[in-house]
């Protein structure tokens, strides 16, 4: 891939760099997108499985809808981008912070630790009696799970933002963008808000602003600058040149 022309002064110590990542970056370690071909909402109609709504009409099939998400997260690896923003993150003299879409744990996986969860986490559970929330692992939850906490059973489900709901930490979020030096979109077809809308907040504030995604995003024209192809190839090499820069 060719040099990104990144401005010169991002290449100064103490840059901001904030990450969105969405389904496309977890593409090439196994895990269906959503709106690509054979995407997930091609198979599900999201309003059956994916907002609070569905939940409350008929449990045990959005239960089973992320049990089966679960089961296909067991296996999954991270990728040469997760692995390479990790790096960045390790080795960049400045500060970068990941904002995934993704429910997926394979930013953790690969060593990111300045990580937001906007849409929550397939590996945590939430009760929706009592509000508590618990590390669950991959094991099911079903319509007999019970809250460790007040005990009530079958009131327990996945702790990912569904449709309709707000989604977590907005106040950080907001925060990052308003500080950000360089904002960088990767795998998110950018049809979604809030995230859809962070490129534009990052560009108010003065951050130069990158795409990087399999094809241009319903967003790209709001970027400064767009890079079609894989993230397995795009970020390890855009990683490589900035960490480049500042060797
Ligand atoms: P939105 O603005 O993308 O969607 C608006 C409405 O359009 C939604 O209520 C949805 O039911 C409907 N819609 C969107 N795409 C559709 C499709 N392909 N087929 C049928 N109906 C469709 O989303 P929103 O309601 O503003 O969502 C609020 C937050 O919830 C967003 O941040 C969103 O990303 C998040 N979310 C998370 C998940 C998840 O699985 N973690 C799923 C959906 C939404
Ligand atoms: N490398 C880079 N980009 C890729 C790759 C890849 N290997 N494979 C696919 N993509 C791109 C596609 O071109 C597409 O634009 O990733 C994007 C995936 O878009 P979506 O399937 O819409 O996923 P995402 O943008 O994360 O969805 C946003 O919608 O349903 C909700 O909460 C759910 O977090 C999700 C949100």
């Amino acid at each position: 891939m060719t040099d990104i022309p990144l401005p010169s002064e991002l290449q100064h110590a103490g840059s901001r760099i904030t990450i969105l990542t969405g389904a496309g970056l977890s593409a090439e370690s196994g895990l269906h997108t959503f709106r690509d071909r054979g995407g997930i909402w091609e198979k599900y109609d999201l309003t059956e499985v994916a907002t609070p709504e569905a939940f409350a009409r008929n449990p045990a099939f959005v239960l089973d809808f992320y049990n089966q998400r679960r089961r296909a997260n067991e296996d999954v690896k991270p990728n040469a981008a997760h692995e390479a923003l990790a790096q960045l993150e390790r080795e960049h003299d400045g500060v970068v912070w990941v904002v995934t879409q993704n429910i997926d744990p394979l930013h953790e996986i690969a060593g990111t630790k300045n990580l937001v969860h906007m849409h929550g986490e397939i590996t945590k559970a939430l009760c929706a009696e009592c509000g508590h929330r618990e590390d669950w692992g991959m094991a099911d939850i079903t319509p007999q799970s019970s809250c460790p906490a007040c005990g009530t059973i079958g009131r327990m489900r996945p702790d990912v933002v569904w449709f309709g709901e707000m989604p977590y930490r907005m106040e950080e979020i907001f925060d990052l963008l308003a500080q950000s030096d360089l904002f960088i979109s990767i795998g998110t077809s950018g049809t979604v808000y809030p995230a859809a809308g962070f490129v534009e907040i990052a560009r108010e504030a003065g951050a130069w602003t990158l795409e990087l995604n399999l094809e241009p995003s319903e967003g790209v024209s709001q970027f400064h600058h767009a890079v079609q192809g894989r993230a397995t190839q795009t970020v390890p090499a855009l990683v490589e040149q900035i960490l480049r820069g500042e060797a």
